[in-house]
């Protein structure tokens, strides 16, 4: 008799669940004062490390020592889902999403078919319908799919914009974006048969949005070659600096050439919920296809995308397939069948842990919280205008920073010294680890990054977090 048997008791698995939930509990509560960062130690990847390739034993072990076990994988991380995490576009995951996650997982009902459990499939839908209509503005008989992220959305868009623009031959059908692209637009164009040399880097404007006119002189020059435009990527809220294309003009551009239009708002979207958002992303209501990212600006635990579309039935001709095996399946009624709509058939019902959020904290709890990342992003834009030895190329669109080290003069000499200092600055207020910041390329030079996305950032950590930016800053001697 194994101590944990596959079915435990009553007793057992309350035992089992209280076990986890103090920790979880415990963990949360103790998030603000946790090391924003753990550096990797050769020690740690010979011991730690390496001891989790250990393969599962034939005798079961205890829960509470697994626990510890995995707190101590857990820690050896960056700490995502705390306050200091600055860094790339930040995803906190919300408890509530992981109540909802526990129940899911737990009740574990069938997601890829709506009859199998049409309330649940309903819920999913309802939570699409939303981000769609309400978040997106597009219009009855737009629709979607949850996927596992950003990446898998783009993929699909990128798969129904080919089947719908180019039908079955791809070799001359070409794709449109800019530099600030997150990758996975091109991985995606990729995946989906496109050759990489189709896949057209739009130039940007001196304010590092892509450039209407160029990409219209691009498309014209390609059409004219003999090639098919099909495809036009434009980001709402690029991953290095948080920039915004000139949507209202490229939906012009794409409706004018008759190519498919596809917003990459993964960090951006959902900043639609606030007023300011609103403003600055109008144009979404023109695209033929967007992709969200719940787990960036909705606080949803990793592995919660989405896509929607203008069209639903355009996503499923390019997505869908059956098989004898489901023949005793009901045809699906007023809610699609995700598997129809995406490559996966068996998955969880993706919504329940966007739903229970949505209806327990409502609406205007994420407008809110949203509405306090573009406060506090344009306070940490303020604040570091005016510490001389830092330039900042930019105003944030939304809640992305950037700013550098402010070279001695305009020689390529003292942009490389600059670059240097910039490197050094970004490990020093990094070893603090209280906060993390990333870095990345813009236009050639090196520069760092403040992402204020997590629900867990507020302003005593911003605060803390321009403290140690500019006592760092100040400490860079000048040239
Ligand atoms: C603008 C943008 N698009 C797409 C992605 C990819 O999303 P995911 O990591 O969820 O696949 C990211 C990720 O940071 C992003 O910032």
């Amino acid at each position: 008799m194994h101590r944990f048997p596959l079915e435990p008791d009553r007793t057992a698995m309350m035992k089992m669940g209280r076990l986890v939930l103090d920790r979880v509990v415990d963990r949360t509560e103790n998030l603000a004062a946790r090391p924003a960062s753990s550096p990797l130690s050769p020690q740690t990847e010979t011991g730690l490390v390496q001891s989790f390739l250990a393969l599962p034993p034939a005798q079961g072990g205890e829960l509470k020592d697994l626990l510890a076990r995995l707190d101590e994988a857990a820690d050896c991380a960056l700490e995502t889902a705390g306050p200091g995490h600055l860094a790339y576009i930040p995803g906190s995951g919300l408890y509530s999403a992981a109540l909802a996650e526990f129940y899911n997982r737990a009740v574990n009902r069938y997601g890829g078919l709506a009859s199998v459990a049409p309330a649940l499939a309903a819920l999913e839908e309802s939570v699409i319908r939303w981000m769609a209509r309400e978040v997106c503005g597009l219009p009855v008989g737009s629709g979607g799919l949850l996927t596992s992220g950003g990446s898998m959305a783009t993929l699909c868009a990128t798969v129904a914009a080919r089947h719908n623009r180019l039908g079955e031959d791809l070799a001359d059908g070409t794709v449109y974006t800019t530099a600030f692209a997150h990758h996975s637009v091109a991985k995606a164009a990729r995946l989906a048969g496109i050759r990489a040399a189709h896949i057209r880097t739009v130039p940007h404007t001196p304010d590092l949005r892509m450039d209407p006119r160029a990409a219209a002189a691009m498309i014209r020059a390609d059409r004219a070659a003999g090639l098919r435009p099909f495809l036009l990527v434009a980001t709402a809220g690029t991953t290095d600096t948080g920039t915004i294309d000139p949507l209202p003009q490229l939906a012009d551009l794409a409706r004018r050439e008759d190519v498919w239009f596809h917003i990459d708002a993964a960090y951006g979207g959902f900043f639609r919920l606030t007023s300011r958002g609103d403003e600055r992303l109008a144009g979404f209501e023109e695209a033929d296809s967007i992709t969200l990212d719940p787990h960036k600006t909705l606080f949803m635990p990793f592995g919660t995308g989405a896509l929607v579309v203008r069209d639903l039935a355009a996503l499923h001709a390019a997505h869908d397939g059956t098989g004898s095996y489901l023949q005793d399946m009901q045809a699906a009624g007023s809610v699609p069948d995700s598997s129809r709509l995406g490559p996966e058939l068996t998955h969880e019902i993706r919504g329940l842990r966007v739903w229970l959020p949505l209806h327990l904290h409502g609406v205007d709890a994420f407008r809110e919280a949203l509405d306090e990342k573009l406060d506090l992003a344009a306070h940490v834009h303020d604040t570091l205008s005016g510490v001389t030895q830092l330039e900042l190329p930019q105003r944030p669109d939304l809640s992305t920073v950037i700013f550098r080290v402010r070279p001695a003069d305009g020689s390529q000499a003292a942009a490389e010294l600059a670059d240097e200092a910039s490197r050094r600055l970004l490990e020093r207020i990094n070893g603090h680890r209280r906060v993390v910041l990333s870095s990345t390329v813009v236009d050639g030079r090196y520069t760092l990054r403040v992402c204020v996305v997590s629900h867990r950032t507020h302003h005593d950590r911003i605060t803390e977090a321009l403290k140690i930016i500019t006592a760092e800053a100040r400490n860079i001697p000048t040239a």
